[in-house]
């Protein structure tokens, strides 16, 4: 039997978790930032064009906001499979401190679905000018990667969130569109 288990997003977790859970608030992680250095082939791109998605990378001093969600003891186990079928373009799981604000002292373990330097679809860093022509040229199972990039953008002003790299893609990715 399991315990009850919480959940951190932040990518498409934030805006679609598609599983059920019984709370969710905004939550950040620390030493670690959001970066769109993980290629998808499946989700937004394909094998011959791959889309960019978000990863996470250890970063002293950075913080990564997304939302945190608790899921009951009975639905742990079929979060987890699903979860592991739609991450499974490169993600895999690791546990990690969130806290409800950067001032907290304490917080909760959560788990997090990362794509580590190691994975097959790893792309890593690139000038931002070309993360975003990338974007505007992928699309996948899940629909344009610009899609992908938008949401994400939105899901941070949402919960009020700062990301400096999410919002330059942002803004680069709306010009070469309006070009
Ligand atoms: C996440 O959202 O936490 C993982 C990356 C993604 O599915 O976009």
């Amino acid at each position: 039997m399991h315990a009850d288990k919480w959940i951190f997003g932040y990518g498409s977790l934030i805006w679609n978790p598609g599983f059920n859970y019984i709370k969710k608030y905004p939550a950040v992680i620390q030493g670690w930032v959001r970066r769109f250095w993980q290629g998808s082939t499946d989700h937004r791109g394909v094998p011959e064009a791959p889309g960019r998605v978000v990863t996470l990378e250890l970063q002293e001093h950075g913080v990564c906001w997304g939302m945190a969600y608790k899921v009951a003891s009975a639905d742990v186990e079929n979060v987890i499979n699903s979860l592991n079928i739609r991450e499974q373009g490169g993600y895999s799981l690791k546990k990690l401190k969130l806290l409800k604000s950067v001032k907290s002292k304490n917080g909760v373990i959560g788990m997090i679905y990362i794509g580590k330097p190691d994975n097959p679809n790893y792309l890593g860093p690139e000038k931002s000018e070309k993360i975003a022509e990338q974007v505007i040229n992928a699309r996948g199972a899940s629909g344009p990667n610009a899609q992908y990039v938008y949401r994400l953008a939105d899901a941070l002003r949402n919960i009020g969130a700062e990301d400096p790299h999410v919002f330059e893609i942002e803004r680069m990715v709306k010009d070469i569109e309006k070009a």
